[in-house]
């Protein structure tokens, strides 16, 4: 069995800054509560809590003492209200997300309706839901969910983990409805390069185990991409691998969504030579 790495795989920037602040809260005042999961990946959220710094539902849950914005970032009032009632706030928004909520609220103050091409309901869409606030018209994952009628003026960013494909559809369907656009291509790098590596991969593999949550989107994103090619089988951890999922010589790929960190790639890799 050979088993390679895709180039470009495993935890982002904004992903370890958003772990590097959270452990960083030893001395911050305690508890330490990130508000929702810091990352989707179960396995680093029960080792971060095993390092006190724990998951709260809300403000409410947190009680007192520091929360933790997590990397997919939130709305402006929530942070505001954390502050009045007293909690320190640690913000682990990722800076590209930020760009992406500071784009919504200008296009909004500049009198554009936004369109965000994204996951309705995804924490970070909702999250630069809440920043462009009334000017938000609507949240579309492909043109045809657009509204019938639309305004003159629309502005447009995107969700940072969707497809270049999908936002050109949805920009394309806007320009020819539209008097006026104006868009901001907010896709982040890392995330492309991670499918464009995983594909180069499976298409030159037997067989591709991509590792990472099942709650994390751009890890399911992988998967498909790889599915594309060869059997795909996603993993959370190296105690799932099974034996029988490898031929003596295949060519076995390995990649990781932008929440894995680089210890269960490295784990993972170690169990399959392991079964070489
Ligand atoms: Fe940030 Fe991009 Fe990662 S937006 S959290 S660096 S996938």
């Amino acid at each position: 069995m050979i088993v390679t790495v895709a180039e470009k795989a495993g935890a982002c920037y904004g992903v370890n800054r958003a772990l590097e602040l959270a452990l960083g809260c030893q001395d911050a005042p305690q508890p330490v509560h990130t508000l929702g999961p810091l990352i989707h990946n179960p396995l680093v959220v029960a080792s971060l809590a095993e390092q006190g710094v724990f998951e709260a539902a809300n403000l409410d849950e947190a009680g007192s003492g520091t929360v933790v914005i997590r990397s997919h970032g939130t709305g402006p009032q929530l942070i505001e209200e954390a502050e009045r009632r007293g909690f320190n706030v640690i913000d682990a928004t990722c800076p590209f997300v930020s760009k992406v909520q500071q784009h919504a609220a200008e296009l909004g103050r500049q009198g554009y309706a936004v369109v965000i091409v994204g996951e309705a309901g995804h924490a970070e869409v909702e999250g630069i839901r809440a920043w462009g606030g009334s000017a938000v018209l609507a949240v579309v994952e492909e043109p045809e969910e657009l509204p019938a009628a639309l305004p003159p003026k629309v502005g447009v960013v995107v969700q940072t983990t969707q497809s270049e494909e999908r936002y050109q559809r949805v920009l394309a369907a806007l320009e020819q409805r539209c008097e006026e656009v104006r868009a901001f291509k907010t896709i982040c790098s890392a995330t492309q390069m991670r499918q464009r590596a995983a594909a180069e991969l499976a298409a030159a593999s037997d067989v591709m185990v991509v590792i990472g949550g099942r709650n994390s989107g751009n890890t399911r994103r992988l998967v498909e991409v790889c599915q594309a090619s060869c059997p795909t089988y996603h993993v959370e951890s190296a105690a799932e691998l099974q034996p029988e999922w490898f031929a003596p010589h295949s060519r076995v790929g390995v990649t990781a969504g932008a929440s894995t960190p680089q210890a269960h790639i490295d784990a993972v890799t170690s169990a399959l030579e392991a079964l070489a």
